[in-house]
């Protein structure tokens, strides 16, 4: 299936059809470790490339393939290839592109694993990483500007939901030669298509949206082919392929994927506008507020500004310890982008990783709550937190 089908048509269609077999309208799971050749003329072909096929699940499978092609076709990209884990994506691209004295430059509010690669492995490895003001972009087109061998975005940002320009940042360090990298975690290609906006590879964690029923973790990368070759090669022999049972969950949750998010957009903008007007709230982290300080970008490289915002209470840290347990539709844990709404604080979920002195140079309050908003009814959401603030 090529362009110009639209996108609710591929989230349900697309990508399945070379993993269909016997005339199953789903795609199997294929727990096969090795696939076989009784003919080895025919295996070699497939070995080399010069015929489609599967020689080892290390390295490829059908029901994982059929994941790769959907995301594939979403991002609208050349290539995809796809990991255990975001993470996995995340790790297994960075190492594929950077070698000691190369330089990279980033923003100090990526996730908290990210911010781990790069404060903690990439250093090891004598890899310099600078990392910028993400509300700042011309001191992040300065930084890039100095020269580096990758330029990694995020955006919209974890937990506190800033906006980076990707079509600036990307001219910016596709000036300086640069590699540009977009997490498009929090936004899904529903939202947000980095590749059409200049980013060379665009990375999910399947493992939130995505999937989004939280039952499965995952990750991918999609660009051109040579680079999705390049990191396809760090992956298959370092190790961190995606399990068939996996790309199965992910594959079935992928078919929905266009009406979770329109609805979570929905339910997301609402809550935040009605949180903005509480008076237990001191301020609300949503890109699709106007009053964020990106909102005029967002406006122009989103198509809906997404499932999760975040807010601060008051009362600080000790609020929300009384708030969050008297909600009744929210899982209280680290995840994000299910179709159940979920909240957490940073300091228990995404920069767990990271020391309250690392969190408060990150701009992170102790007190901010991220509320991943479900696809529920929007009304008995505010409800629900209309009673729990009370606590506030
Ligand atoms: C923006 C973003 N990128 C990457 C990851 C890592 O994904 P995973 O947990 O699938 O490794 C997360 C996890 O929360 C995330 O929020």
């Amino acid at each position: 299936m090529t362009d110009p089908i639209s996108t609710a048509t591929l989230t349900v269609w697309g990508g399945e059809e070379a993993s269909l077999v016997q005339g199953a309208t789903q795609v199997p799971v294929v727990y096969s470790a090795a696939f076989g050749y009784p003919d080895v003329d025919a295996w070699l072909d497939v070995a080399l490339g010069r015929q489609p096929g599967h020689i080892y699940s290390r390295n490829t499978n059908p029901t994982v393939h059929a994941f790769e092609e959907k995301v594939r076709l979403l991002e609208g990209a050349a290539a995809a290839t796809s990991f255990a884990s975001g993470m996995a994506a995340i790790s297994n691209t960075l190492f594929t592109l950077l070698s000691p004295g190369d330089r990279i430059v980033s923003v100090k509010d990526t996730y908290g694993g990210t911010n781990k690669i790069f404060t903690e492995f990439l250093p090891r490895l004598r890899v310099e990483v600078e990392l910028c003001d993400t509300s700042d972009h011309a001191q992040i087109e300065a930084a890039i500007a100095q020269g580096c061998r990758v330029v990694y975005l995020e955006t919209p940002t974890n937990p506190t939901l800033k906006i980076l320009d990707i079509k600036r940042l990307a001219a910016a360090g596709h000036a300086a030669g640069a590699v540009v990298v977009t997490d498009n975690t929090f936004a899904t290609p529903i939202n947000q298509n980095p590749l059409q906006l200049g980013a060379d590879l665009v990375i999910h964690s399947a493992t939130k949206f995505l999937g989004g029923h939280a039952d499965a973790l995952g990750g991918a990368v999609c660009g051109d082919r040579d680079l999705v070759g390049r990191i396809y090669h760090y992956r298959e022999i370092t190790g961190a392929m995606l399990d068939p049972m996996a790309a199965f969950l992910l594959l079935r949750g992928m078919k929905t994927l266009h009406l979770r998010v329109r609805q979570q957009n929905e339910n997301a903008l609402r809550i935040a506008r009605w949180l903005q007007a509480q008076p237990a709230v001191a301020s609300v982290y949503y890109p699709g507020l106007e009053t964020h300080l990106h909102h005029d970008v967002a406006r122009r490289q989103m198509a809906g500004f997404g499932g999760v915002l975040s807010f601060m209470l008051e009362g600080g840290f000790e609020a929300v310890k009384r708030v969050l347990p008297r909600l009744r539709f929210a899982h209280r844990a680290a995840n994000l982008g299910a179709v159940e709404t979920i909240v957490g604080t940073p300091a228990t979920t995404s920069h767990v990783e990271c020391t309250a002195a690392e969190r408060a140079a990150m701009g992170i309050p102790e007190g901010l709550v991220r509320y991943s908003a479900g696809i529920e009814d929007a009304g008995d959401l505010i409800a629900d937190l209309a009673q729990a603030l009370v606590a506030a």
